[in-house]
């Protein structure tokens, strides 16, 4: 019997077709696994590498380096805080601080007790100027206070999923990416799979991710010639 339910193995089947190379398609299909049992045991990734045709050994790969995937059982809720350069300048540790205390949460991926919060800290998530800023679970949240953070706890303890905004978008400070609109052609889920924190890998070496584009403010026309 699988783990992952039919829904998903279907779900993850199509991605390959969205992708010019099929093997791209891991890690939205690794986030969907992910997403349905709290973190990625081996016999999830089995059955990944299965109904994408690729080799276990790479699916494992892939799941191990970044450390936007979790071999281990995290809350249902995870913030991913930056506390780099310009978060800390702006207030990351006093974010930290009353995220532990409303959560109950002492260190970085502990569960709390009642399963529904973890949290850890993270490298830069290209978004300085808005800092201090953090991700919750698939939504980017700027400009943090620890108001803020209360905010954001209560909303997860009700009993309707408070992400049911992300279609939406309408919330306070939320945006699903802060590249979402520069990856057109895919779901708000696969834009913010490739902008996550765990998207630059573990260890030395991993890469950084993009900055923000920002549109442009358009030029003013050129009044012509009298
Ligand atoms: S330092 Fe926090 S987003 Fe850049």
């Amino acid at each position: 019997m699988s783990v992952l339910s039919d829904h998903v193995l279907e779900e993850i089947r199509e991605l390959p077709a969205r992708y010019p190379q099929h093997r791209s398609a891991v890690m939205p299909a690794l986030d969907l696994a992910q997403e349905e049992l709290g973190y990625l045991t081996p016999e999830a990734m089995s059955e990944v590498a299965s109904a994408l045709q690729l080799d276990p050994g790479y699916v494992e790969g892939v799941a191990t380096f970044y450390t936007l995937f979790h071999l281990e059982p995290i809350g249902k809720h995870h913030f991913y805080v930056c506390t780099n350069l310009s978060c800390m300048l702006r207030g990351s540790g006093a974010v930290v601080e009353r995220l532990k205390a409303q959560t109950g949460v002492r260190e970085p991926r502990e569960v709390s007790k009642d399963g529904l919060f973890s949290y850890e800290e993270v490298e830069c998530l290209g978004a300085c100027e808005y800092a201090p800023m953090c991700r919750l679970d698939h939504e980017y949240h700027y400009d943090l206070t620890p108001a803020r953070i209360d905010s954001l706890v209560n909303d997860c303890r009700l009993p309707r999923r408070y992400q049911s905004t992300i279609a939406a978008g309408d919330s306070e400070g939320e945006t699903p990416s802060p590249l979402g609109g520069a990856i057109s052609g895919r779901s708000a889920r696969e834009r913010a799979v490739l902008d996550a924190p765990g998207a630059q890998g573990r260890g030395e070496g991993a890469t950084q991710p993009s900055p923000i584009k920002r549109p442009r403010t358009p030029r003013k026309k050129k009044a012509p010639d009298a």
